[in-house]
């Protein structure tokens, strides 16, 4: 029977997924629920050992489907190039584009040191651009795909204290609407989720102000973020919150912003 299985070749997978982020937090729990659901994942992130905990895990859960390490800096544009480009010496194809990574970065936009904001610009919206320009060509000579953009609440309602981040966020909408209409002939879908706060190493990487979470605010796990992930992919809305009240602070946010700045600054003290 053993020798039947080992000339039978692999199942192919169903998707493959690049995933930028995916070595902690929200990216880690998405790699492993598409290894989970039968998909490649091209799991792309800075930290190498953390990238091979990963796929550790994913083997030691006996996953379906497989998870490709790659390490790669989202800032450099040569390297998000390289990273497709070994996707698809590994996978052969191109399916979605998760554009996860991000940092976060709290303090006086004045006072905070230049090298802080430039950061958060370099990774959440650089980052985003390169991920975008490696991926899509890949994606169009798969025959279409979808992009997910993991966003913030923050992006449509910025907050106080948090100017760099806000803004890098609240360019993951503008990226994603101009870039829906580009890439429709190309059957490429664009998603953007604006997530609520959630249980990672996040807050304690956060620049500025590490380790500072909003404790009147209620908390999610990576885990039910990726599951949000799956949903967006079947889905595909334009825009998705995964809690009503979520949805909720961007509802009025956006319709009563002088009092969501007051209740915000409640919050945040
Ligand atoms: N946690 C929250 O409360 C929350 C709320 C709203 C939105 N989000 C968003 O969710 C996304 C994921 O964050 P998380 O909560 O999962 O935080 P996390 O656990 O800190 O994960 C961040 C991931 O981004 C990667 N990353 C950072 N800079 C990178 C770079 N230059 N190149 C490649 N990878 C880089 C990190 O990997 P390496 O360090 O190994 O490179 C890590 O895998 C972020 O975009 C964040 O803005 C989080």
């Amino acid at each position: 029977m053993q020798v039947y299985e080992k000339l039978i070749p692999p199942e192919p997978p169903k998707r493959v997924i690049f995933i930028t982020g995916a070595s902690s937090g929200i990216g880690r729990a998405a790699a492993l629920l598409f290894a989970a659901m039968g998909d490649g994942v091209a799991a792309v992130a800075r930290r190498s050992d953390r990238l091979a905990d990963t796929v550790k895990e994913a083997e030691k859960r006996k996953l379906p489907g497989r998870i490709f390490p790659i390490e790669a800096d989202v800032t450099d544009p040569a390297a998000m190039q390289r990273a497709v480009a070994l996707t698809l010496a590994e996978f052969n194809r191109l399916d979605v584009l998760v554009a996860n990574a991000g940092i976060g970065q709290r303090g006086p936009l004045v006072e905070s040191p230049w090298d802080d904001l430039d950061a958060v610009l370099r990774t959440n919206i650089d980052g985003v651009i390169h991920s975008v320009r490696a991926a899509v060509p890949a994606m169009r000579a798969s025959g279409g795909g979808h992009i997910v953009m993991v966003s913030s609440i923050l992006g449509p309602v910025p907050g106080a204290y948090a100017a760099a981040y806000s803004a890098s966020k609240a360019a993951t909408d503008a990226l994603a609407r101009s870039l829906r209409g580009e890439l429709k002939a190309g059957h490429i879908a664009v998603s953007v989720l604006h997530v609520g706060q959630t249980h990672t190493e996040f807050a304690e990487k956060r620049l500025g102000q590490p380790g500072r979470v909003a404790t009147r605010w209620p908390t999610m796990t990576p885990e039910r973020v990726a599951g949000g992930i799956a949903q967006a992919l079947e889905r595909k809305p334009r825009t998705m919150t995964l809690r009503w009240i979520d949805w909720l602070f961007v509802w009025a946010g956006q319709r009563f912003p002088g009092l969501l700045d007051r209740i915000l600054a409640r919050v945040y003290g």
